[in-house]
Formats: C-alpha cells, structure tokens, sequence
C-alpha cells in the first residue's frame, strides 16, 4: 500500500473496475475490513437492513460464474454491444467471465425487508437505495488495501436462480456481485467527463 492509496481524494479518483484478479486468497483480517467498510454505509431510516454474503466456496463460486457467464453472453452478443469503448471493457469482462470461478471473494450486497419492495432498485428507505453507499465503501476501501474490485449485475439477472444458489430468503434481495482479489496489472486512472459536462447550477 502506498501512502497515496490512503488518501481519501487518490483513492476516489484512481477507483476502477479491476476485473482481472489473482486467484490467491484475501486474509481474513482484510476480508473483514472490507465488510466493517460496508457496514459504515448510511441505509434509509438507519434500518441498517444491509447484509454482506461472502462467497469463497468453490462450488458457490462456479454457480455464480455460471450465471455470470450466462449473462455476460448474452450481454456482449445483444443490442448494447456497440458502446463506445466497448473492445477494452470486453475484452476485460471476457476474461472475468472465464475467470470468475477463481476470483478468491465474491461479496453479495443485500438488502432485507420487511414487505415486498416496490421497486428494488429505487433510493428509498424501503427500496434498493440503502445497498448503494455500503457498496462503494467497498470499492474504495479494497482499493486502499491494494485489492482490485468491479461492481458487476449481470450475475444476477436470472435474480431467482441467483437468490437460490445464494439461499435467500424472500424478503432479502441481492444487489450486486463484488468479485474481490489482487489485481493481475496496475491500477489506471480513470476516464471521466470533465465537471463542467455535468454541473449544472441551481437549475438544469
Ligand atoms: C450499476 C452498475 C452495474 C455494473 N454491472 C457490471 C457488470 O455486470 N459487469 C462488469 O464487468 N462491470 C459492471 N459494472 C462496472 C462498469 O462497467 C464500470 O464501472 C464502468 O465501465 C467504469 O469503469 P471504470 O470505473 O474502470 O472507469 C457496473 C457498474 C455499475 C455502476
């Protein structure tokens, strides 16, 4: 860890989707900062209804990638297969989907309710809101620690088959996949629209 990587500003501007991981095991002690940093997170209400799945198993891990994989077929072969950029990020998620299975942590952000959501992924102190903030705390506080990390959905698309595999209950829904490791490169800078494209002042 350099001693930039503690530094709050570095770490949110140098905070990429790292998606080629080392198989090598993330020790426990980190593991847990990862979830303390989570659980830092603010959650509507402080219902404080967010739940963190750790998931090393092997078999786990390979119905996971096997979902992922699914998706991100179909994702790179369907109509948003012209975005800009696309070769790198392909390129990138390519190797994650053949590699999932050997990603050493996959974290499962989930949210629990005490009714049927309305809708899952609006904010909201009864809606999927209160997952968002944990999850960047994840982010960058892997990053701080030297681990890579991406925020990834497409694993969950066939959300009940997920919820299976993962053991949910009905009233808990899972948000994102997290696959965690050291990273196989370095760590880029990001790519990102300069302010003054998306400020606007006092009114749109
Ligand atoms: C809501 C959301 C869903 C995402 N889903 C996926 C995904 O399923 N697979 C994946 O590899 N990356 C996924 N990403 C990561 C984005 O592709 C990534 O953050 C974006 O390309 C910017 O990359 P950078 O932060 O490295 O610049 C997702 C990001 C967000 C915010």
């Amino acid at each position: 860890m350099t001693s930039k990587a503690t530094d709050l500003s570095y770490v949110i501007h140098h905070t990429r989707a790292m998606r080629r991981l080392k198989p090598d095991p993330i020790p426990e002690d980190v593991l847990l900062k990862l979830i303390d940093a989570a659980n830092q997170g603010p959650t509507g209400s402080n219902k404080q209804n967010a739940r963190w799945i750790v998931v090393r198993d092997d078999e786990q891990r390979q119905k996971l990638a096997d979902l992922n994989r699914k998706a991100v077929d179909t994702y790179i072969d369907g109509p948003r297969s012209s975005l800009p950029s696309r070769d790198g990020i392909v390129r990138a998620v390519k190797w994650q989907r053949d590699h999932f299975h050997e990603i050493p942590a996959l974290l499962i952000p989930c949210l629990m309710f005490e009714d049927n959501p309305v809708d899952t992924w609006q904010a909201g102190a009864g809606s999927g809101g209160s997952i968002w903030p944990g999850v960047q705390n994840v982010l960058l506080m892997a990053r701080s620690l030297g681990l890579g990390a991406a925020l990834t959905t497409l694993g969950l698309s066939d959300r009940p088959a997920a919820k299976a595999v993962l053991g949910l209950p009905d009233l808990v829904e899972p948000y994102a996949i997290l696959p965690v490791g050291y990273p196989t490169g370095k760590f880029g800078s990001l790519t990102r629209l300069p302010l003054e494209e998306v400020i606007h002042y006092d009114r749109w």
